[in-house]
């Protein structure tokens, strides 16, 4: 399944502000099945986990506190070169260099707070997705 497959998740600022139906909407209409999806909340520790590659940057305490602040919306992806598509369909990490159209230009509120994570690699796509769905192989 190389490249066929992508991790996202709709982040606590999108979940709260009730952008979850637009959001899936955008993701379906780009042609992605979804394959898993759950709506959950992590803990501050387990946020640290999944953004670990990060943890020497000044951003990390706060990106942890924010990422457990509210319920999130994990899922695994399908479609052709899933990863790149889905990294040009989110937009730039802050919001305000993110093309028009994307869904962080539309729903993100900051570089933090910047409503959808998307993965940056097949390898990670499934480190990712193994994360939330551990029971991968109903998927
Ligand atoms: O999510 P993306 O791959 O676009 O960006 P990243 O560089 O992997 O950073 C992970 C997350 O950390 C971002 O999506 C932001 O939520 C957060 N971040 C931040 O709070 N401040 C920054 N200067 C950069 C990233
Ligand atoms: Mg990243």
């Amino acid at each position: 399944m190389a490249g066929k497959r992508t991790f996202t998740m709709i982040k606590p600022d999108a979940t709260s502000a009730g952008h979850t139906g637009s959001i899936l909407k955008i993701i379906e209409e780009a042609g992605y099945k979804i394959i898993a999806m759950k709506k959950t909340q992590l803990s501050s520790s387990r946020a640290g986990q999944f953004y670990a590659v990060h943890q020497e940057r000044p951003f990390y305490n706060d990106l942890c506190a924010y990422m457990s602040s509210g319920p999130i919306v994990p899922m695994i992806l399908e479609k052709e070169n899933a990863v790149e598509d889905f990294r040009k369909l989110i937009g730039a990490t802050d919001p305000q260099k993110a093309d028009p159209g994307t869904i962080r230009a539309l729903y993100a509120k900051s570089i933090e707070a910047n409503a959808i994570h998307g993965s940056d690699s097949d390898d990670n796509a499934t480190i990712e997705g193994d994360f939330f769905f551990s029971d991968l192989e109903k998927y």
